[in-house]
C-alpha cells in the first residue's frame, strides 16, 4: 500500500489551513480540490516548498479536477458560503446546500469508498444531505463539529482554572448551533470532573461562551474562525487514517441511539472503518433534554433540506 492519501474539497482557510497540517504531520497525501483550479495549485504549491525546510515527505497538490480524489481514503468538504456577521448557521442552508450536493455528486462518482467528513455549515443538517446525495452507509459519513465545540469548551475551562490546556479533556455533544450542549459532568481536568472544580454560574459562563465561540471570533476577525476549525478535522482524519479507535464527538446519523432518528453530535468510535461504534453515555434528566431540544432543531433544518427537493 502506498501512502494514504486526503481530499480536502475548498481551499478557504479550513482548507489550506488543514491541507498543511496534515502534511506538516506527515499523515498523507493530500489534493486539495477547489472550483478555482489555481488557488488551490497555488496554495497547494507553497505548502510543497516548506517540506524540506519543515522535513515531511507527504506530497500535496492543488486543482480542479475532481477526478484528482480518485482512489482518496478520506474526502473532507469544506466549501461553502461562511458565516458573517449577525448571519446564523441556519441562514447558510441554502447555499451551501447546493454546493455540498453537487460536490457529494463527485465524490459518489470518483472516490465512491470514502470516508466523507463534513464541515460546511449549517454542519448538521449537511451531513444529513451528504448521507442522501452520496449513498455512503452512516459509517462513512461524520461530521465535523464535537471535537471543535469541545476543544473550546476545554480551552475556557482551563483558562476559568488556571490549569494547563493538556489536562484538560472536555466533551460538547448535540447540533453545531445555538443549542449545542456543554458536558460539564463529562468534562475533567486530570480525570476530575468540572463540576468538583467550578460553581455552577462558572459553568454556566463558560458553556454559554462555548456557544457563541463562532461569533466571537467572526466579531474579532472579520470572518469565520479556521485554526480550531482545521486543527479538528486533521484529528478526525488522524484517527481514521491511522486506524486510531478515538473516541471523540461527531456528529452522526442515528438510528434510534439516545431515543433519535436523525443527525446529532454523539461520541463515536473514529478508526480506519469510519465511525465503528456510536458509544451511548448515561445522560442525567437535563442532559437528555437539552438533547432532545438540539435534535428538534436539526430535525426543523433537515426538514427544510427535503423540502428543497434534493
Ligand atoms: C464556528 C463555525 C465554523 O463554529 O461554525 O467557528
Amino acid at each position: 500500500m502506498g501512502r494514504r492519501k486526503v481530499t480536502i474539497v475548498g481551499a478557504g482557510r479550513v482548507g489550506a489551513t488543514a491541507t498543511q497540517m496534515l502534511a506538516k504531520k506527515d499523515i498523507c497525501d493530500v489534493v486539495l480540490l477547489n472550483r478555482t483550479a489555481s488557488t488551490a495549485a497555488g496554495i497547494a504549491l507553497d505548502i510543497a516548498e516548506s517540506s524540506v525546510v519543515e522535513g515531511f515527505d507527504s506530497k500535496v497538490i492543488g486543482t480542479g479536477d475532481y477526478a484528482a480524489m480518485d482512489g482518496s481514503d478520506v474526502v473532507a468538504i469544506t466549501a461553502g458560503e461562511q458565516r458573517k456577521e449577525g448571519m446564523s448557521r441556519d441562514d447558510l442552508l441554502k447555499v451551501n446546500a447546493n454546493i455540498v450536493a453537487s460536490v457529494c455528486e463527485q465524490v459518489k462518482a470518483h472516490a465512491p469508498n470514502s470516508k466523507l467528513i463534513i464541515l460546511t455549515n449549517p454542519l448538521d443538517a449537511m451531513v444529513y444531505l451528504a448521507k442522501k446525495k452520496s449513498g455512503f452507509q452512516r459509517e462513512r459519513v461524520i461530521g465535523m463539529a464535537g471535537v471543535l465545540d469541545s476543544s473550546r469548551f476545554g480551552t475556557f475551562t482551563a483558562e476559568q482554572l488556571g490549569v494547563g490546556y493538556s489536562n484538560v479533556s472536555a466533551l460538547v455533544l448535540g447540533g453545531h448551533g445555538d443549542f449545542m450542549v456543554p458536558m460539564p459532568r463529562h468534562t475533567t481536568v486530570s480525570g476530575v470532573p468540572i463540576t468538583n472544580l467550578l460553581d455552577a454560574q462558572r459553568i454556566k459562563s463558560i458553556a454559554d461562551r462555548t456557544r457563541d465561540a463562532g461569533a466571537e471570533i467572526i466579531k474579532l476577525e472579520g470572518s469565520s474562525a479556521f485554526y480550531a476549525p482545521a486543527a479538528s478535522l486533521v484529528k478526525m482524519i488522524d484517527a481514521i487514517i491511522n486506524d486510531r479507535k478515538s473516541l471523540l464527538p461527531c456528529s452522526a446519523v442515528l438510528s434510534g441511539e439516545y431515543g433519535i432518528s436523525g443527525v446529532m453530535g454523539v461520541p463515536v468510535v473514529l478508526g480506519s472503518g469510519g465511525i465503528e461504534r456510536i458509544v451511548e453515555i448515561q445522560l442525567s434528566d437535563e442532559e437528555r433534554a437539552a438533547i432532545r431540544t438540539s435534535a428538534g432543531k436539526i430535525a426543523e433544518s433537515v426538514m427544510l433540506i427535503d423540502k428543497m427537493g434534493f
